[in-house]
């Protein structure tokens, strides 16, 4: 019956690419800013059978039977979220931190309204606003950059602008703004300008839970985040916000943008969520942050152009325009990845080439903590990407560097033991 089948019988060619993939994770260094590892716990959790259960509604309150259990999971994530937090109200429904965003416009914006957001090639999220994206269809929107000069947001020209646009939301947060958010200075631009403020914390979500990074909770009237960036829970998002907004926001997630609840993927955001209120990943977190500052010395050294000089978190985004004019982010991504380093090209401030070419890379450190990696196997990971950058098609270089990506993985599995 093919019922009782595996995969590998049933259909062999998904069950072969899914073991290329965890091949090609353990094979390379993984170096994109959003991605992480999640542990064996999370896996399971989310490779259960909750996939099977529709609970639309919420703990104690749904729209179908057979809910107990599937209650219990969901306040088990809502509880430690609060707890990791220190959040009033918690909705661990979102599908995934867009529809996170989503779910918070929903609450509080008619279409028209206008939303102040960092511009997408300033470290921005598409949406923010973004015209490709909902948000940037049905709403009314202006953003704000970064200083040209220091890479740092100029709060005092936020603040102006944002006073002349009068927006009904300010979003804060990024995707590749390299540095902390000052959460209580853009609160107070909002509550001046009588607007509503959202923290979108998708990336920072671990640093803030491990308490490395400032949160935005007392100062954001709505946070949301990704689940599965920094913090490695289940794959999702996450909207907090205080008590007076429990409503608005429940409804506009469900019924008001998404249908049933992925139970696997809460699972594994409960999983996740209590795996981070242990002192060891307190330890990962710190040391996501060293890792990054470590790698931004090797870079700074070797005379690579950091957007803003370095980091305070676990990106950074090289600006190739002074060191390597005629390397776009595109063939650096490409060269890098040919020796086994996966990163992605970026817009930078400033920008003149495509989204789709770019002129820098962002380097994130997550996985490869994740992974084991402390700051010495982190300097030497920078001095090879220095090496590729500055030799893109030099054959004898790469052959040395991938095979030191070949000794690095295999001294720092991923999976080790037993592959899930
Ligand atoms: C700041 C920010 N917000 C939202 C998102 C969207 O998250 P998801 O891909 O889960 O929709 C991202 C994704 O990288 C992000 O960086």
């Amino acid at each position: 019956m093919v019922f009782e089948q595996s995969l590998d019988q049933v259909a062999p060619d998904t069950a072969q690419a899914i073991n290329q993939e965890r091949e090609r994770q353990e094979a390379t260094l993984g170096m994109i800013a959003s991605e992480n590892h999640v542990s064996k716990a999370v896996l399971e959790a989310q490779g259960s059978v909750l996939t099977n259960k529709y609970a639309e509604g919420y703990p104690g309150n749904r729209y179908y039977g057979g809910c107990d259990h599937v209650d219990t999971i969901e306040n088990q994530a809502i509880q430690r979220a609060k707890e990791l937090f220190g959040a009033e109200h918690v909705n661990v429904q979102p599908h995934s931190g867009t529809q996170a965003n989503m779910g918070v416009y929903f609450s509080v914006l008619n279409p028209g309204d206008r939303i102040f957001s960092l511009s997408l090639s300033h470290g921005g999220h598409l949406s923010h606003g973004h015209k490709v994206n909902f948000s940037g269809q049905l709403y009314d929107v202006e953003q704000y950059e970064v200083d040209p000069e220091t890479g740092y947001i100029d709060y005092d020209d936020m603040a102006r602008h944002a006073d002349e646009f009068d927006p009904d939301i300010i979003v804060s947060g990024s995707s590749a703004y390299p540095r902390e958010v000052e959460y209580d200075r853009i609160a107070k631009i909002a509550r001046e300008i009588d607007a509503y403020h959202l923290a979108d914390i998708a990336h920072v979500t671990g640093l803030i839970a491990a308490d490395v990074h400032t949160s935005p909770v007392g100062h954001a009237d709505f946070i949301t985040g990704s689940t599965h960036k920094t913090i490695r829970a289940g794959r999702g998002g996450i909207i907090m916000c205080r008590d007076e907004y429990a409503d608005d926001i429940d409804s506009a997630v469900f019924p008001g943008s998404q249908g049933g609840p992925l139970m696997h993927n809460i699972a594994g955001k409960a999983a996740g969520f209590g795996e981070a209120q242990t002192d060891s990943f307190v330890q990962y977190a710190e040391q996501v942050v060293s890792n990054a500052k470590a790698l931004a010395d090797v870079f700074n050294n070797q005379g690579l152009s950091l957007v803003s000089g370095g980091t305070d978190k676990h990106l950074l985004l090289v600006d190739l325009r002074d060191s390597h004019p005629d390397l776009t982010g595109k063939e650096a991504e490409s060269a890098l990845s040919d020796v086994g380093i996966i990163v992605n090209k970026n817009t930078v401030p400033g920008e003149t080439r495509s989204p789709m070419v770019t002129s820098g890379i962002r380097v994130g450190t997550p996985s490869l903590t994740t992974r084991g990696f402390k700051e010495g196997e982190m300097e030497a990971v920078g001095e090879l990407i220095v090496d590729v950058l500055n030799n893109p098609d030099g054959e004898a270089v790469c052959d040395r560097v991938a095979s030191t990506v070949d000794n690095l993985c295999s001294e720092f599995p991923i999976y080790a033991g037993t592959p899930p």
